[in-house]
């Protein structure tokens, strides 16, 4: 193995090695610290974790469950302070409730679910002399839940497909969850992407209405993707009685931590998929300097990518007249879906002599939304409001590329490289499905791969390169960026990603297929480094990481669903962190540092 001192800037720490410990697992010379867990007060007034004693208005008030995406925004004019912002993905029943029945909750714990989900924003302090953040609880927090109200903006906003006998002008959405990924923009603001919206709607074989029905199916609603089971307490989750309340749910949401008093928005002209994050680029010069866009992936199997590309530029600072502008950005504009082409003269994509696979590709105008709020749509047959809601089969109409599960997808601030995390994809070339090309080359793929897109960003062609083909170093059907890949840290189905302040790429890991934890892993880009690949965590038994924020002072990670395992459950866990003995585990987001006060990895 290279030492430490060989790395790149950024990367010269020591591997962590794949482990099954439940712990989190950091570099010799580092420090650790939780934050905030699973029910820790967030808004005043809320009270102190009681796992015996949960109800819906005390989870309201408290620090959410299964952190994924996390960000820190600086706190306008108070240094040291910071918002965290933090997507609460989904309710595990199980391993909240003791005694749990699977698939029998009662109302208390559906309604305590529905205040479990969503988003939080946690005023932090960071410690003097430390990586350690103290949350503040103040009147700057956020709690956002499954009833929280929302501005519908964009060609959606108002359609036929969006009203609902609570919303007959189908504006104001209550609630977001399945949070997944997300991302901060340069104005200020989080954007957190709804996930699997589908498994908190019951009743789908009820619709009776043929063309609603296919909808549905084409966004995965059947009567067994119900996991929750807010309908038996809530009609609106029943589609046999709100059909359209599941179109109101798949967007990019905007939040301004700056104003806790804002209504928060989810943006329709960014489409309707199961988003995993948005990612911002600001256009740095020429003619189109300014121009704001913005990268998202749908995260499903056979699923899409895509960009919208904002015809407002960006006002810098903090200005309220700056933060009305900007908060307009995501609502005019052109959205676009990637089709991606080989480049080997076979097609595949596969180039043999180097082992690489690399092409070209287009983006295909689905939607533009003017300033005034009137939209055109570029697919034939459907009305702007259709592409809308229904993004999935606008972008079948133009044949875009069906990939392995697009993950994150964000563009590297240093050199405005776009890299997307395809997770992996059991069903590629299996029966029925689509088979390989250039950009998704296995089958049955079970460790997934990370492509780098080079875009011009507002225009409509690009040229991309997978930069790592994960899985096993050792099996021939990986790519570790060309590195020697004896000397490379194994990593396995990729899902969010950041950049260090050094321009490395850092991947978070869920669902290693290689039999080890989870983790956080640095990967360099440039020169001939490039595909070094190096463990920096590994997260507890059972966990997923998510997260991460990468700043050259501390490493953060949400360790996401610890202990989640088949056979498991808060009666039985796997895992007892963060609180150790005989706890049961709690999603937390945790701080890394060095402990002789330098900059991570350096
Ligand atoms: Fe919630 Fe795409 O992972
Ligand atoms: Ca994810
Ligand atoms: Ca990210
Ligand atoms: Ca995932």
């Amino acid at each position: 193995a290279p030492s430490p001192g060989d790395a790149l800037p950024g990367m010269k720490f020591t591997a962590v090695t794949p482990n099954t410990e439940d712990a989190l697992v950091i570099p010799e010379g580092y420090r650790q610290q939780v934050v905030i867990r699973w029910g820790d007060p967030v808004l005043p007034g809320a009270p102190e974790f009681d796992v015996a004693n949960q109800t819906p208005e005390a989870q309201a008030g408290q620090f959410g469950f299964n952190n994924d995406f996390a960000g820190l925004i600086p706190v306008d004019g108070v240094p040291g302070h910071f918002y965290l912002v933090a997507n609460l993905e989904y309710p595990t029943e199980p391993f909240m409730f003791t005694g749990y029945r699977e698939g029998e909750p009662t109302e208390q714990q559906a309604r305590i679910a529905m205040a479990a989900v969503g988003i939080a924003v946690v005023e932090v302090e960071a410690a003097r002399g430390s990586g350690a953040l103290k949350p503040v609880v103040g009147p700057r927090n956020q709690r956002l839940t499954a009833s929280s109200p929302f501005r519908l903006t964009g060609p959606a906003a108002g359609s036929e497909f969006v009203r609902t006998s609570a919303d007959p002008a189908g504006t104001t959405v209550l609630g977001t969850f399945a949070n997944c990924s997300g991302g901060l923009t340069p104005w200020g603001t989080m954007l957190s992407g709804e996930e699997n919206f589908n498994n908190y709607f019951a009743n789908a074989s009820k619709v009776t209405d043929q063309k609603a029905a296919e909808r549905l199916a084409r966004y995965s609603f059947d009567d067994d993707s119900d996991e929750h089971h807010w309908g038996r307490f809530d009609k609106r989750f029943d589609l046999a009685v709100e059909p359209n309340e599941a179109n109101r749910f798949g967007y990019i949401v905007e939040v301004d931590p700056h104003d806790p008093k804002a209504v928060p928005v989810k943006h329709s002209s960014l489409g309707r998929c199961k988003h995993e994050s948005a990612n911002i680029h600001v256009v740095d010069s020429g003619p189109d300097e300014g121009t704001v866009v913005a990268y998202s992936g749908d995260d499903e199997k056979f699923e899409y990518i895509y960009k919208f590309v904002s015809s407002r530029r960006i006002k810098s600072g903090l200005s309220k007249t700056a933060r009305e502008h900007n908060l307009r950005i995501l609502d005019e504009g052109t959205l676009y879906v990637a089709t991606f082409y080989g480049d080997s003269p076979d097609g595949s994509g596969r180039l043999p002599a180097s082992g690489r696979f690399a092409g070209r590709g287009s983006w295909k105008p689905l939607l533009t939304t003017e300033a005034d709020g009137s939209a055109r749509s570029h697919v034939p047959g459907m009305s702007p409001a259709e592409v809308a809601v229904f993004t999935r089969l606008a972008a079948d109409a133009v044949g875009a590329t069906k990939m392995d599960r697009p993950e994150d997808i964000e563009p590297n601030p240093t050199t405005g490289k776009v890299y997307c995390a395809l997770t992996n994809n059991s069903d590629r070339g299996t029966d029925g499905k689509p088979g390989i090309d250039a950009v998704n080359p296995r089958t049955e793929n079970k460790s997934g791969q990370v492509i780098e897109i080079t875009d011009d960003h507002t225009g409509t062609e690009f040229t991309w390169e997978l930069l790592l083909v994960c899985g096993d170093p050792a099996a021939a059907d990986t790519y570790y960026g060309g590195f020697d890949k004896t000397r490379v840290s194994p990593i396995s189905c990729p899902d969010n990603l950041a950049f260090d302040p050094h321009g490395n790429l850092w991947i978070s890991t869920d669902g290693n297929a290689l039999g080890s934890n989870d983790g956080l892993f640095a990967v360099a880009l440039e020169g001939d480094r490039r595909g070094e690949t190096k463990q920096f965590l590994t997260v507890p038994v059972g966990a997923e990481t998510c997260g991460p924020v990468i700043s050259g002072d501390r490493v953060l990670v949400a360790v996401q669903h610890p202990g989640e395992l088949d056979d498991h459950s808060a009666d039985n866990p796997a895992s007892h962190w963060p609180d150790g003995g005989n706890s049961r585990p709690r999603p937390a987001v945790v701080a890394v540092w060095r402990e002789d006060g330098k900059a991570i990895g350096v």
